[in-house]
């Protein structure tokens, strides 16, 4: 464990913006990490894990902790499920897939989303109709400050749509190093009514999934859709799907009555603000090397040398036009630095 000066982030970020550290470390134990915090907390600290949720728009003056603790422990198991520990710096995906090759079921649906595990809780990420709190059990956290071990139960995170307690009261007081999934091992709960995934199973002629289809199903998609950041610069959706009070929906429908929407509540609608982005008419265009996917308005591209300003221009020339022409304001997804 050694501090480098001067280092560029520019593979430690998805959306591949060049923007250099002052100061970078990479710590790969709990024990490394207490060190490190205990020498340096009462600094700015820049905690980094996959980099797929954020945007980098200038240097990064604070110390960076690159979380690199990998792992993944049974913790216990029976006939019908097993409780996993995750590291935090175990890349999502690849412990997706570890699932799928044990037959451990729950979260299969969230294939190939990008990033680390012991981010995943932060916003707890989701996707096709499920959402990691659905298997989450626990997860261990160092508080910073003080370098003490917490362990936060499911109901203490607060989880909602993309959000927890960490991205709220407790938001740059906790590190979280390690993330206790219950999944099944037999008798799968799968969620495959989301047309897409209905659809892509149907045309492989699949009538009695397994989570490996399931999971097959899901990369499909994504691959059809979303573009991959080691080719793309870009990370996942940039905005939230903006959620809208009854009055709000009901003067928005009639303007716009071919428009998706989610009822979340009697007095809560979600539209999806890729349709918003691509009805203003950003899908698909470019600004130099900063751009708007041609597949997912949602999704903001680095075409190569894009800065994160540029991109940053970009999300506000979105938002300020989708305000403009639909009367909503959507808010960003990623952590804009
Ligand atoms: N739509 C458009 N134009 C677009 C994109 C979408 O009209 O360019 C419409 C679609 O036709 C559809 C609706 O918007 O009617 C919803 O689109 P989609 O099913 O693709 O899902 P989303 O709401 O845009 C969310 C998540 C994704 C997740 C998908 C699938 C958010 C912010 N995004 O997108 O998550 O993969 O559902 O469940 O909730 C991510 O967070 O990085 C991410 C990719």
């Amino acid at each position: 464990m050694h501090i480098e000066n001067q280092k560029s982030l520019k593979k430690y970020n998805t959306f591949g913006i060049d923007v250099v550290a002052a100061t970078f470390v990479s710590v790969t134990t709990v024990d490394e990490l207490k060190v490190v915090l205990a020498k340096h907390s009462n600094k700015p600290l820049f905690l980094l894990g996959g980099g797929s949720n954020m945007l980098l728009t200038k240097a990064v003056e604070s110390l960076v902790i690159h979380l690199d603790l990998k792992g993944i422990t049974v913790v216990s198991e029976s006939d019908a499920n097993v409780r996993l520990k995750v590291m935090a710096g175990e890349n999502w995906h690849e412990f997706v897939q570890y699932c799928i090759g044990k037959n451990y079921g729950g979260i299969e649906n969230l294939s190939l989303i990008p990033g680390n595990t012991g981010t995943a809780p932060i916003q707890n990420i989701g996707a096709y109709g499920v959402e990691l709190k659905d298997t989450f059990v626990s997860c261990e956290a160092l508080h910073i400050k003080t370098q003490t071990h917490k362990t936060f139960s499911k109901a203490a995170c607060n989880f909602g749509y993309r959000n927890s307690v960490f991205k709220n009261e407790l938001k740059g007081e906790y590190i979280i190093t390690s993330v206790t999934f219950q999944l099944t091992k037999k008798d799968h709960q799968l969620h495959t009514g989301y047309g897409a995934i209905q659809d892509k199973l149907a045309s492989k002629n699949i009538k009695n999934p397994t989570i490996k289809d399931v999971s097959e199903a899901v990369i499909a998609i994504r691959q059809s859709k979303l573009p991959d950041p080691k080719e793309l610069g870009n990370s996942g959706s940039f905005f939230k799907n903006p959620v809208v009070s009854a009055e709000e929906f009901q003067q928005f429908r009639t303007q716009n009555p071919e428009a998706p929407f989610y009822e979340v509540s009697p007095t809560q609608f979600k539209i999806p603000a890729g349709w918003l982005i691509e009805n203003a008419g950003f899908k698909g265009k470019r600004f130099g090397d900063a751009g708007v996917h041609k597949n997912q308005a949602l999704v903001l591209v680095n075409y190569g040398n894009a800065t994160g300003e540029e991109i940053w221009e970009l999300a506000l020339k979105i938002q300020k036009k989708v305000k403009a022409q639909f009367g909503i304001f959507i808010e960003p997804e990623v952590n804009v630095i």
